[in-house]
């Protein structure tokens, strides 16, 4: 069963640097402050939240990009991403502005994963998320549910008659139901392509990114295996992996 829909990507990809920090910031307005009226910035009155949107032009640019915050899973972390964020010039506290400051690892939340990222002679040709492809990584996506009882194998692929010429496609799984993304501890048991199925998308479609609906395209037992044919079919194919762009909202 799959439903079409019309996804311009806009993808956020963070680097982290080498500061270290050691103070901890709690000047951020939660983002999840509930009850509150949206508002707009012409008539902020202090007890209103900002309007957010996700959907522009009737669905033509849907944003699907998860709200980095503490509690969302990190890769093989039981506590979550912890603290990312600071404001270290405020101008609460005199500062001309205010300037945040940001680190955490960049494979957090709805990321895109760079060609280098599993093939090391790929890392060391400088195979950097710049080199992919804006037009792969922009237009319009089918929107795909795969069966809940397994992982992404060449038999769940070709069950979902996937047509041709479709070149972006999201995978919405078990995780999604499970709600993963919206757990702290990271968990190995999410639902991912395992290699056969990622080699049956290499031979048998015209896909050129992939999205899935938790922290890793593969699932966690054939991890590198199935990483490595997407990243050698970028090569192949003269296309790209892109992974990772999670649905914000079941
Ligand atoms: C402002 O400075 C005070 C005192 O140094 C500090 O406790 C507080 O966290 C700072 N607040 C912000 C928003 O930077
Ligand atoms: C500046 O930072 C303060 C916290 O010190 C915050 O309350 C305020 O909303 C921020 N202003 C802007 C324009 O972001
Ligand atoms: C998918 O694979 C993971 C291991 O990577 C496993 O724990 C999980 O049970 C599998 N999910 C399904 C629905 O088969």
């Amino acid at each position: 069963m799959y439903t079409a829909s019309t996804i311009l990507f806009t993808i956020l990809i963070s680097s982290s640097t080498s500061a270290s920090y050691s103070v901890a910031d709690d000047a951020y307005p939660s983002p999840y402050t509930a009850g509150m009226p949206p508002c707009d910035l012409d008539d902020v009155s202090g007890s209103q939240t900002p309007v957010r949107r996700e959907v522009y032009d009737d669905g033509r640019i849907i944003d699907i990009s998860h709200r980095y915050h503490p509690d969302m899973p990190s890769w093989l972390l039981d506590d979550g991403l912890g603290q990312f964020l600071r404001l270290p010039a405020s101008m609460k506290n005199g500062s001309r502005s205010n300037v945040s400051e940001m680190k955490l690892v960049t494979h957090t939340g709805t990321h895109v994963d760079a060609p280098g990222h599993m093939i090391d002679e790929y890392f060391d040709a400088g195979f950097d998320v710049d080199t992919l492809d804006l037009h792969v990584l922009n237009g319009p996506a089918l929107l795909v549910d795969v069966p809940r009882d397994s992982n992404i194998t060449a038999e769940v692929m070709k069950s979902l008659n996937i047509p041709k010429g479709v070149k972006r496609v999201l995978f919405r799984t078990l995780n999604t139901d499970r709600r993963l993304m919206w757990q702290k501890q990271f968990d190995t048991s999410y639902v991912g392509f395992l290699k056969d199925g990622a080699q049956w998308l290499k031979d048998n479609t015209d896909i050129k990114l992939v999205g899935i609906d938790y922290l890793s395209v593969a699932a966690f037992v054939d991890s590198v295996a199935t990483h490595r044919v997407f990243f050698k079919s970028r090569v192949s194919h003269l296309a790209m992996l892109i992974k990772n762009l999670f649905r914000k909202t079941v």
